[in-house]
């Protein structure tokens, strides 16, 4: 453990020196906190138990590259009254067991480790605990640590991966896999537990299958705080209903928002816009929305369902043809779907808000998601053909966009119709530079894009900015004024707000009045006294109207915030503090039960802790090809958003309410700070809670 005492005296006392020395009462409570474990972990003895009725379909790849762990079955952890002596001495021999972060940081990774390590001390404290430092990347390189009590002790209960940090190095090939077996031979391992996300699960699947002969079992541990690591059989039980990590991520993330809507429901000045993490799927904006309430969630799954209705009805009456193109959101599109939010608040006095975006919504959304697409597969094969590196053949962004242009044009490979026609080389030039930048952006080493790193919350609000620009000039952009204060305003002046309500608003009576959609400017304002009667030609705009009228026009202003790695490396919540450390107990019973090729999971997560089962899922079960590095490769299924499920239902049925376009408060919610006693918390995601109701 390294020492990170200050040591600087000169200028200090002692006593100044002491006070900064101090870990917070927080790390303190922390690191004291013992979390709650599955009544099953008292037992001394457990066996695994073959759950015979938990089916999962067989991918054909999985089944040629995996034909050692693809037989597994969902195995649960039970209570074993009366081992045989065999089973006892297997259970309790002393065991060497290697740990490894893959991936992006989660909170309660270290909870994993030490539940891992308390249980493996509790049945044999001669037992050791490695861990590989730097993620896969020190497996190896064959770089890693030993962990004992006093790491595991320091760490409890601690957000982020800092006690062996964490890397995204791939294990993908046979010689890779060889350096992993060796490394793990030479600390003499029984067995070695990947803490990860899908594609660190789909290293684990691999390594169980190349470990299969050597003895060394692999376990894998659901990582993530995107949420995407969620498992269900054939026929729609759910075995593994989230990641750790997720919990404390939306917490950390509601928790800023929610001071935002404090903020920014008293300023009232600005729409909010956060850009909120989570790769692909927007399981986090889901999630974030349900804890804050805020105005508008965007979830990037249901965009990619959307049909576009009057252009479909169009088409059909036309030439009686469906318009295949209605199918799918466009940017433009999008950028009308959430101008009408922000305009319909205005009319009620509301020219502010707040909204999410999620970090994956390109993916969802079509002409985009064919540029990343065919960027993905023009990049891998550049790498592939050359034995280059794309980025460093082409630094900037002109040299790229040199080469796309080539490609296009046919220059690269005479003969073959191009993948980049000159049809995409037209439309991708359309978009703005710092655009294109973000879309040719470095792929990661496992061939995903990087969403994290493009300014997708810039595209989408300058088009959004534009757009209301339109609806400006055309007069529906507008800040409704409350009547009450129209008419004090009048009455100080003089003037009779019923006299000249008619004149200057479209619906005079309302509690909001909203000035009429002609009168855009101080000249048509005039205009329309004129006409009315109300002035002459030749007089003066009353300077009350002139104020009235600067009140009713709407400037957008926006403050962007990007929602990631500061919840990634949040402390856990009391959930994931429980939910990590027993799947650390659960790592341990699996390895001890002999199981490789597994994830651990507890089943019944979704429900009260006294029904939650630890349990082992087959992952070359859950494994599909998918397009990385433009070739398909047999990786773990991510989850996205299920439309169908009751929080998303949930969410769509109240999410009118959240945009309190109407005479009514905000109906902002406020989750609290992250705590780690169930009692000030939530004691599980909401997402989880109203999925686990009867619908
Ligand atoms: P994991 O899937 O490894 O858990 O990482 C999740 C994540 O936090 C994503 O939400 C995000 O897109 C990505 O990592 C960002 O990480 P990086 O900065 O390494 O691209």
């Amino acid at each position: 453990m390294e020492d990170n005492t200050l040591k600087i005296t000169s200028h200090v006392t002692a006593q100044a020196l002491q006070i900064m020395n101090e870990d917070s009462r927080e790390t303190l409570a922390r690191r004291r906190f013992s979390p709650e474990k599955i009544a099953i972990f008292n037992a001394s003895h457990t066996s695994l138990e073959t759950l015979h009725e938990y089916r999962f379909l067989k991918d054909t790849e999985a089944e040629r590259l995996l034909p050692g762990i693809i037989n597994n079955r969902v195995q649960q952890v039970i209570t074993d009254p009366v081992p045989g002596e065999n089973a006892k001495a297997g259970f309790s021999k002393p065991r060497n067991i290697g740990v490894v972060f893959s991936g992006g940081p989660a909170p309660g990774g270290h909870n994993v480790i030490s539940g891992l390590f308390d249980e493996m001390k509790r049945f044999n404290s001669a037992s050791k605990m490695f861990g590989f430092i730097k993620g896969p990347e020190g497996l190896l390189e064959n770089r890693y640590i030993e962990i004992t009590a006093g790491l595991v002790d320091f760490y409890r209960n601690m957000g982020g991966f800092g006690m062996i940090k964490t890397g995204r190095t791939k294990i993908d090939s046979g010689s890779k896999m060889e350096k992993a077996l060796t490394a793990c031979k030479g600390l003499n391992l029984d067995a070695l537990v990947i803490i990860g996300g899908d594609d660190s699960n789909t290293n684990a699947a691999f390594l169980a299958q190349h470990f299969k002969s050597s003895g060394i079992k692999v376990i894998g541990v659901p990582k993530t705080i995107d949420g995407d690591i969620q498992v269900k059989t054939e026929d729609g039980k759910v075995l593994c209903a989230i990641s750790f990590g997720f919990h404390s991520a939306a917490r950390a993330f509601a928790q800023n928002i929610s001071n935002l809507a404090n903020d920014g429901g008293s300023d009232i000045k600005y729409w909010h816009v956060c850009k909120v993490m989570g790769r692909v799927a927007s399981h986090l904006t889901l999630e974030t929305a349900l804890q804050t309430h805020v105005n508008l969630a965007l979830i990037g799954e249901e965009l990619a369902d959307y049909v576009d209705q009057e252009r479909m009805s169009k088409g059909l009456e036309q030439d009686g043809q469906m318009d295949y193109n209605a199918y799918g959101i466009t940017l433009r599109h999008l950028s009308r779907v959430i101008c009408d939010i922000i305009v319909r608040r205005a009319a009620f006095g509301k020219n502010y808000g707040l909204m999410i975006i999620p970090e994956g919504i390109l993916e969802f959304i079509n002409e985009i998601q064919v540029f990343i697409t065919k960027l993905n597969k023009i990049i891998a094969d550049y790498n592939r053909i050359h034995d280059l590196d794309f980025h460093r053949s082409f630094p900037t962004l002109n040299e790229k966009l040199d080469y796309l242009r080539r490609i296009s044009q046919g220059m690269m490979d005479k003969g073959r119709f191009p993948i980049w026609n000159i049809r995409d080389d037209e439309l991708f030039n359309q978009l703005p530079s710092f655009f294109r930048e973000g879309l040719l952006v470095e792929r990661d080493l496992h061939g995903n894009f990087q969403f994290s790193q493009v300014k997708t919350e810039k595209i989408i609000m300058d088009m959004v900015k534009e757009y209301l620009d339109v609806l400006r000039e055309q007069g529906r952009y507008k800040v409704g004024i409350l009547r009450d204060d129209y008419v004090s305003l009048m009455e100080c002046a003089g003037m009779d707000p019923d006299l000249f309500a008619p004149a200057l608003f479209k619906n005079p009576q309302d509690k909001y009045v909203l000035v009429k959609p002609d009168i855009i400017s101080l000249k048509t304002l005039k205009l329309s006294l004129v006409n009315s009667g109300m002035l002459d030609t030749e007089e003066e705009t009353p300077q009350v109207l002139v104020n009235i009228f600067r009140k009713s026009q709407a400037e957008f202003k926006i403050q962007t915030h990007f929602y990631g790695y500061d919840g990634r490396g949040t402390d856990p919540t009391y959930f994931d503090c429980c939910y990590a450390y027993n799947l650390g107990l659960t790592a341990f019973h699996l390895i001890a039960g002999g199981a490789t090729g597994q994830m651990a999971a507890i089943i019944n997560l979704e429900k009260a802790f006294d029904q939650w089962q630890p349990a082992g899922i087959p992952i070359a079960r859950l494994m599909h090809l998918e397009e990385r590095k433009g070739r398909l490769e047999l990786v773990m299924e991510k989850s996205i958003v299920d439309l169908e499920s009751n929080a998303f239902k949930v969410f769509k049925a109240v999410r009118e309410e959240w945009v309190a376009a109407c005479e009514c408060p905000d109906r902002f919610r406020n989750p609290g700070p992250i705590g780690f006693s169930r009692h000030v918390e939530e004691d599980r995601p909401l997402t989880l809670r109203l999925n686990a109701l009867e619908s």
